[in-house]
């Protein structure tokens, strides 16, 4: 049978930016589907529709869009106009990004009611809910508080105490208020509409449903067996109606009545997908009836008893036909260095400050990937480590063998690869892509992506890394370069090396799509699958003989610690300056006091100042923004090095710097710098430099010898100009 794939994260309220946690959950359904997505299946790729929406509805968001004035469905829309900078910023590749406030949702959602109605599901009983009698309106457990009835502390909410941890109902607490008007709410009798999870019906079904082998995560099995008792005794039926005002979807046939948040929300997977059936003419009804579609929602560990109960009966008794291939994975929570994230101390990392700071959005998904598994454990980020991991792993051993090897292949050998390999290299590339009982790696690999061992996975990849490095090591093609008679050697040695780091790259895709994207370009490679890793087929390296490659391009640059500073620093400046902002969690911090000025004397040895410009004579120098594609020692010279930069043009500059005693070449690949652009290009021993990169100095290099590149902050561009 053709497996074709829905997978759904949670669907976040729509009334904050995301946090880190939101991107973690996304990452790890991202590398998921992507990895499924380069799986073949009846004669093409497998289809996987991979979607989320904004959950919009209930009473936090209608009182935050009262608060500012404006509707629920404006607030709604400003919030979701915030979403793609995050999604796109971390490859993040949905299908489709919907709402539940949308016309299939209520189609959809009030389409399960009454197919529950039907068949005998839903009931309604007359309760006593607390109603704020100035505001006119039933108060939701979060909008009341009061004295703890456990141990006595003020000003806590309805549901359960932050300072003893108790939980109880609204109508205990002691002294309760509004938090609207302060009015002391009473007890009104409202009709509220129930789901019967109390119903015999369900508990058999979710019984069955639960035990099915491999649909959840072991720990999970537990829990929800716990909460349904040995008979389902401890189901408790579910209230899904809210009262007039409420900004939700109508209950069919009552008038006033509105479905509660977590009944249309989880609705809204299917809305998501059916609104993206129709922009592509997929029928959606046959996509969900296909026996071959799997739905797969990855969701967090506070949210499970929405997803592990409600949701699959309210699936099995509307006769939803997907719901023995319904499968639910979750995750543990993303700590801080350990600390739980808390909104009032802000939200542990901002995602679009990382993102600001010019740090790599692929340095995050790796090393989340890496810590990722399948069971719901929390899993922490923790700077130090993130630093080691990244540029261990990344830099160290995976992109080192493509700058180690690339460049002698455009050199030496116009582009083009060895068109056979010796059978010492074969050796090499099986023993890399083997394990050691002799079966391939990548069916080991492709067995932890599929059952969300991350960790594992990159933990085998990295040990083909490990090898590829070792045959480096031993085979030194920057000594075989100096040496003619050992030309056909380094050709080889270069071309196994990348025909490795060629499977390395399509097995690490997943991962990391961009570097997947820039590799595939250099090595003149299409679109990359995973039965392009196949060892006993040829091919992971038949494809590679003899083929020409293109110019190899710095792929990733390392993390620098002081990145990592500068996140946790915006981050406690954030916090220190109150609650985490909910939609501008970019903007800057509040600046710190300065302190007091200390009065100045002049150094010793600086410089005198040289005579004054007018801003025209400045503005005749064009100092531009340039990116430091690569960087080579020169061969003869002690003093120089050669960049390769990047300014914005259509062309590259070659520029030589003699700034060698402070520089080694992988120390400045990837940074930006700044060029003097319009310099008139001269003609060296070592070739034509065309431009200049500027560097600071002191006049007297005795005493401090130092040169010091000039590096702009993050957010400049290649090619800006500098007035
Ligand atoms: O906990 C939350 O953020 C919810 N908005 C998740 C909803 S998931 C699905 F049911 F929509
Ligand atoms: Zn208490």
């Amino acid at each position: 049978m053709t497996r074709k794939l829905f997978v759904t994260t949670a669907l976040p309220y729509a009334n904050a930016a995301f946090h880190i946690g939101h991107m973690m959950e996304y990452i790890q359904a991202d590398i998921w589907v992507r990895f499924q997505r380069m799986q073949r299946e009846g004669g093409g790729l497998r289809e996987v529709h991979f979607v989320g929406a904004d959950d919009t509805h209930g009473t936090p968001i209608m009182i935050a869009a009262e608060k500012e004035g404006i509707t629920p469905q404006e607030f709604v829309a400003k919030i979701a106009a915030g979403r793609a900078q995050y999604l796109d910023g971390f490859h993040i590749a949905f299908d489709n990004w919907y709402s539940t406030d949308s016309p299939e949702n209520v189609e959809l959602s009030q389409g399960i009611y009454r197919k529950l109605r039907d068949t005998g599901l839903i009931a309604t009983k007359i309760v006593d809910r607390f109603f704020d009698p100035v505001k006119g309106m039933f108060l939701a457990d979060r909008n009341i508080k009061g004295e703890c009835p456990k141990c006595g502390a003020k000003d806590q909410y309805g549901d359960n105490c932050e300072v003893c941890g108790a939980a109880y109902q609204p109508t205990e607490l002691v002294n309760p208020f509004s938090v609207f008007t302060n009015a002391t709410p009473i007890l009104k009798p409202s009709e509220q509409y129930f789901f019967k999870l109390s119903d015999p019906r369900c508990f058999e079904f979710l019984r069955d449903w639960l035990n099915t082998p491999g649909r959840l995560q072991p720990e999970m099995v537990n829990k929800v067996s716990e909460w349904l008792g040995e008979a389902g005794e401890k189901l408790a039926d579910w209230d899904i109606s809210r009262d007039a005002p409420y900004f939700g979807i109508p209950i069919p046939d009552a008038p006033g009545k509105f479905f509660y948040v977590w009944l249309d929300a989880p609705v809204g997977y299917l809305a998501s997908l059916k609104n993206y059936c129709e922009k592509k003419g997929i029928d959606f009804n046959a996509l969900l009836n296909d026996p071959g579609t799997e739905q797969i929602h990855f969701i967090g560990k506070d949210i499970v008893s929405f997803h592990l109960l409600f949701w699959p009966a309210m699936l099995k008794f509307a006769d939803h036909p997907v719901i023995d291939k319904l499968k639910v994975n979750v995750h543990g929570h993303l700590t801080v260095n350990n600390e739980k994230m808390s909104k009032s101390r802000g939200t542990g990392i901002s995602p679009l400050r990382y993102l600001n700071l010019g740090m790599n959005p692929e340095w995050l998904r790796y090393y989340i990937a890496f810590k990722l598994n399948s069971k719901v454990e929390d899993l922490d980020f923790t700077g130090d480590d993130f630093v080691a991991r990244v540029n261990s792993d990344l830099i160290g051993k995976y992109v080192n063998i493509a700058s180690r090897c690339a460049g002698f292949i455009n050199k030496k050998f116009d582009g083009k690869l060895a068109a056979s390999l010796s059978d010492n290299a074969m050796g090499w590339i099986k023993r890399a892509l083997s394990t050691a009982d002799g079966a391939e790696r990548q069916a080991s690999i492709a067995a932890n992506f599929e059952n969300r061992e991350f960790g594992k996975a990159l933990r085998e990849i990295m040990e083909i890394a490990d090898v590829t490095n070792q045959y480096v090591d031993e085979n030194k093609p920057w000594a075989l370069a100096k040496d003619e008679s050992k030309v056909a050697e380094l050709h080889e040695v270069c071309t196994t090396a990348l025909i490795l780091f060629r499977q390395l790259t399509i097995l690490l895709s997943p991962v990391l799509p961009g570097v997947a994207a820039n590799v595939a370009k250099f090595l003149n490679d299409d679109q990359l699958v995973w039965a392009d890793t196949e060892l006993a087929s040829g091919a992971a390296f038949q494809p590679m003989l003899g083929r020409t490659i293109g110019a190899y391009n710095h792929l990733m640059t390392r993390v620098d610690a002081k990145m990592i500073e500068d996140l946790f620093d915006a981050q406690n400046q954030i916090a220190a300056a109150g609650a985490a902002p909910a939609v501008a969690a970019a903007k800057p911090a509040k600046a710190p006091k300065a302190p007091p000025l200390e009065p100045l004397v002049a150094k010793q040895g600086v410089e005198a100042l040289a005579p004054e410009i007018s801003i025209d004579d400045f503005m005749k120098v064009d100092l531009r923004i340039a990116k430091i594609v690569n960087c080579e020692h020169v061969e003869g010279s002690d003093k120089l090095l050669r960049l390769t930069l990047d300014a914005g043009e259509s062309r590259y500059r070659n520029v030589f710097s003699g700034i060698k005693s402070m520089y080694q070449p992988e120390d400045l690949i990837g940074k930006l710098t700044v060029l003097v652009a319009n310099l008139a290009p001269r003609k060296m021993k070592f070739g034509i430099s065309e431009g200049m990169v500027m560097a600071a100095s002191a006049q007297d290099e005795s005493a401090n010898p130092g040169i010091y590149i000039l590096n702009p902050w993050p957010g400049a561009e290649p090619g800006m100009r500098i007035r």
